[in-house]
């Protein structure tokens, strides 16, 4: 593998907050083996430190001072689309914090990222519904290189559309007024910094697929509908079909939106639950072909797959 490729391996995972095992070390040790005299570990180091700059002490002394006040519960992360722009997402620390799994970004956002961009044609000039968004991973890689008419961003869970708000704002897009309007003006100062440099037209909406209506949805009118791990237990497939049932009769136009759902399987009674009850709704479904570049991901994961529904 050449040098640079490489170093650029190291510095993804590295902006990610990935676990240290994720690192491609075989390949470091096989690359200074080989040629000890490389310059690879001083480009990594520099891919590391932000400026050509030398760090003044006494910035280190206040990280390290405000590091020991308190533990922090929140952290950001970097991911880089493979244009080099990054998505930057302030994440909790925890995977599951405030009684929800919805604060942090999980492998299938990633991977449902991936596929989105080797596929942006179904995206491109589209009005794209999202469900369970989480804290916005998906939807901002997507805003940023697939092109969509409009994106709307969807969560059921208070703390979790609050994040996303504040994750959409800080890669720079700017909110279309008039949805969850309590929660953006919680982040109004956020708002007026962010620069309004982006086409598609983006809502987050508060969305319970439990107690969504047919009405409410008439309003959003999708082209194409996404999630990415919300299959996880078997009380929320229910809930989560009867609201593709809805949303398939919810365009004026009557043709059903394209879905595409991608989740990791942890439990295979889950997954073949899932697909029992799909069949009982009569939805049809299949597995899209994998995507071919791991952008995001360490390695291609053989439990992560995306299903296509015909609702
Ligand atoms: C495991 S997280 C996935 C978040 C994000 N899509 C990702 O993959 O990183 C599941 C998300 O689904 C949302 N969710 C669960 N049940 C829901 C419901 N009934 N209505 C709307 N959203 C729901 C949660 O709030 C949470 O954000």
């Amino acid at each position: 593998m050449a040098e640079g490729e490489l170093g650029t391996r190291f510095q993804r995972r590295f902006l990610a907050a990935r676990q240290l095992p994720s690192f491609p070390w075989p390949e470091l040790e096989q690359n200074l083996r080989t040629s000890p005299d490389s310059s690879l570990l001083v480009d990594i180091l520099h891919k590391h430190e932000s400026t050509a700059a030398e760090p003044l002490d006494e910035l280190y002394d206040m990280l390290a001072d405000i590091l020991n006040e308190e533990e922090s519960t929140r952290c950001y992360k970097n991911y880089l689309l493979p244009t080099g722009e990054p998505v930057t997402l302030s994440e909790s620390v925890a995977i599951i914090s405030g009684g929800t799994t919805g604060l942090v970004t999980w492998d299938a956002a990633l991977h449902l990222a991936e596929w989105a961009i080797e596929n942006s044609a179904v995206f491109s000039n589209r009005t794209v519904l999202e469900l369970g968004s989480g804290i916005g991973f998906t939807g901002i890689a997507i805003c940023k290189t697939c092109k969509p008419k409009t994106y709307i961003f969807s969560d059921y869970h208070h703390c979790v559309l609050k994040q996303l708000t504040e994750n959409i704002c800080l890669n720079g897009f700017v909110l279309e007024p008039g949805t969850t309007q309590h929660i953006q003006k919680e982040s109004q100062g956020q708002e007026a910094e962010a620069t309004h440099y982006q086409n598609p037209k983006l809502i987050v909406a508060e969305l319970d697929w439990g107690s969504v209506t047919e009405k409410q949805l008439l309003d959003l009118q999708p082209d194409v509908i996404i999630a990415a791990d919300v299959v996880y237990d078997p009380e929320i497939i229910l809930v989560l079909i009867g609201m593709l049932q809805k949303l398939s009769t919810s365009r004026a136009d009557r043709k059903p939106p394209e879905v595409y759902i991608a989740f990791t399987i942890r439990n295979p009674d889950t997954y073949h639950l899932f697909q029992a009850e799909l069949e009982k709704a009569g939805i049809r479904w299949q597995i899209t072909p994998a995507h071919s570049n791991t952008v995001f991901l360490c390695d291609m994961q053989p439990n992560v797959t995306i299903l296509q529904l015909f609702i």
